[in-house]
């Protein structure tokens, strides 16, 4: 009883009711006034790409609110000019953001930081500008530790878990490094000695004594926090390394593309591990190397595109989705090998080369190409798409489907049907193809679909662009979508009328005689 009524307490300390008489809700930020107020619907987009943000959660009628308010205004023209923002939420309007942020009391304010919408602190100091700005500050500035001399670096290193980032005189990238050190103050620890003569920016992994360098111009970082943040989540990975799950998400953050070495026994990874070592040094920034073993992750090559084939090289984009890999054998010569074959170090280089320049090709998962085509609806590979879609002379109407897809099974007579329309009449066939991709065998790399069916049309001429159906899958939508978008504006509804003002006289004939019988 004595808890509840504490709680309640708590609740209204600062607010006990509403005051319309005064309630001109004027606790809201002046327009104009570097305070900013957001809305729901923006709340999460804005916390999520800001590093450091003060939040007010406040109600208009609220007198505590309304005296903050021109304190807040100040702090924010202050902070702004160290990319602080602060923001104003009216829990009046924006209830739910309020509850998922537990605000018992108006005004509260909270700091958010490096992105994170669930474990703000509550700013508990005095509510005057002065002190808001100061603690702002201090927070904005906490995560890099300064350091007067050399002799203060060392206990940092000796201790540490974490890699170490050191900037020495440097002043020109104190902003970026700031910025960049609260949002990795989690996994870095951030030196600054900032009066060294000895320009430079390293790292030290912990155990390793030699630091790595950055050794270009620092220029490349100023004012450019992604690309610092870049450097440090790459030069902190191995050059090649035999990788553990717990390590697979520091390859991912880095964004870059990934090179896999599958091996079969420890003497194997033993053999390629010093060309792969030089590879992860050539290509660092451009490409990270790993190794896994193929006994414990064999069902990974699938998502490569590649056959379970043991030892095995591939590059995966991770940006679009591109799989590349040394040839592998038919699966029958595969199966009849009485030990792992090698793999051809010189080829390695080169599919890492290749790939750097542009000129690999990537693994395009397709069927075979069909020896014959018997029905109008003509069936597309994945190698074969991109040639026969792009028709200089023809309109190229494609389904993707799946096969495991209910809706694409609905459709498949309709489809059919459609394509014995416009497969009706040879003049009408040099002018349309209907087509169809089966999407669950065969990689598009050109147009990857993510719902099936996707029926697209490609218009006659010029590598056109497909033009996507959406609108009801029957006859009648899928003829006017062809008329509309098609570079001939063949009428698939007047083929069709003809063909059955042809038809009707003979069924009817054919009915006449059934009701005879
Ligand atoms: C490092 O560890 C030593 C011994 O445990 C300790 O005396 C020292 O204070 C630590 N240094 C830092 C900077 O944490
Ligand atoms: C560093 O080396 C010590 C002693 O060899 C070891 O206990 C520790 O786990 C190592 N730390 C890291 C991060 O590898
Ligand atoms: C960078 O920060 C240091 C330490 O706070 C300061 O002495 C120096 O003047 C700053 N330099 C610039 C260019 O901001
Ligand atoms: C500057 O520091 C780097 C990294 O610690 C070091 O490799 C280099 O030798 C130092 N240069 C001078 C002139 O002290
Ligand atoms: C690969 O994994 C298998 C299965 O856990 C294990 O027996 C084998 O020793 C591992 N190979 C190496 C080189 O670690
Ligand atoms: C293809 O594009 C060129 C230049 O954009 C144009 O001159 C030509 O008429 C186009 N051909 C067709 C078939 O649309």
């Amino acid at each position: 009883m004595q808890l509840t009524t504490k709680f309640i307490l708590a609740i209204v300390s600062f607010c006990l009711f509403a005051s319309p008489s005064w309630a001109e809700n004027n606790a809201r930020a002046t327009p104009g006034s570097d305070l900013l107020v957001l809305t729901e619907k923006k709340f999460k987009s804005f916390i999520e790409s800001h590093p450091l943000v003060l939040v007010e959660f406040f109600a208009p009628w609220c007198l505590h609110s309304q005296i903050l308010r021109p304190h807040l205004e100040e702090a924010a023209s202050i902070l702004k000019e160290h990319n602080v923002p602060v923001v104003q939420v009216d829990c009046e309007d924006n209830n739910l953001v309020c509850l998922q942020q537990t605000i018992n009391t108006y005004p509260t304010l909270k700091i958010f930081k490096n992105g994170r919408l669930f474990d703000a602190q509550v700013y508990r100091g005095t509510k005057i500008t002065a002190e808001i700005t100061q603690h702002m500050l201090q927070l904005y500035e906490a995560s890099v530790i300064y350091l007067d001399s050399e002799d203060e670096v060392q206990p940092y290193l000796e201790n540490t878990t974490l890699p170490v980032v050191i900037n020495r005189g440097l002043t020109d990238l104190n902003e970026t490094y700031r910025e960049v050190a609260l949002d990795l103050a989690d996994d870095y620890v951030f030196l600054s000695l900032s009066d060294s003569k000895n320009k430079s920016l390293s790292v030290y992994l912990p155990n390793v004594t030699e630091p790595i360098l950055f050794d270009e111009s620092v220029d490349a970082f100023v004012g450019k926090p992604d690309t610092l943040t870049q450097w440090l989540k790459v030069v902190v990975l191995p050059y090649f390394s035999d990788v553990t799950p717990d390590l697979f998400p520091k390859y991912i953050a880095s964004n870059l593309p990934l090179a896999y070495f599958f091996y079969t026994s420890k003497e194997e990874l033993d053999d390629y591990t010093d060309v792969f070592t030089q590879l992860g040094r050539e290509n660092r920034g451009q490409m990270n190397f790993i190794a896994l073993n193929s006994t414990l992750y064999p069902h990974h090559v699938n998502f490569l595109n590649m056959r379970a084939q043991f030892p095995l090289f591939a590059i995966h984009n991770m940006i679009n989705n591109l799989k590349y890999g040394l040839p592998q054998l038919p699966e029958e010569d595969y199966l009849k090998l009485k030990a792992p074959h090698p793999l051809d170090k010189d080829m390695i280089a080169q599919l890492v080369k290749d790939y750097r320049e542009g000129t690999a090709k990537p693994i395009v998962k397709s069927e075979e190409i069909p020896k014959e085509q018997n029905s109008n609806v003509y069936k597309i590979v994945g190698e074969t798409h991109d040639d026969i879609v792009h028709d200089d002379n023809r309109d190229v109407l494609v389904k993707y489907y799946a096969t495991w897809c209910i809706h694409s099974k609905r459709f498949a007579p309709i489809y059919e049907e459609i394509a014995d329309v416009f497969g009706s009449d040879e003049s009408i066939r040099d002018k349309i193809l209907i087509a169809e991709v089966n999407s669950g065998a065969n990689d598009i790399l050109s147009f990857p679909v993510t719902g099936y069916p996707t029926i697209a049309l490609y218009p006659a001429g010029n590598n056109s662009k497909p033009i996507i159906f959406n609108k009801i899958r029957n006859l009648e939508d899928v003829f006017e979508f062809v008329k509309e978008s098609g570079t001939h504006h063949i009428d698939g509804q007047a083929i069709y009328n003809e063909l059955h003002k042809v038809k009707d006289p003979e069924e009817s004939t054919q009915d006449t005689v059934h009701d005879e019988l």
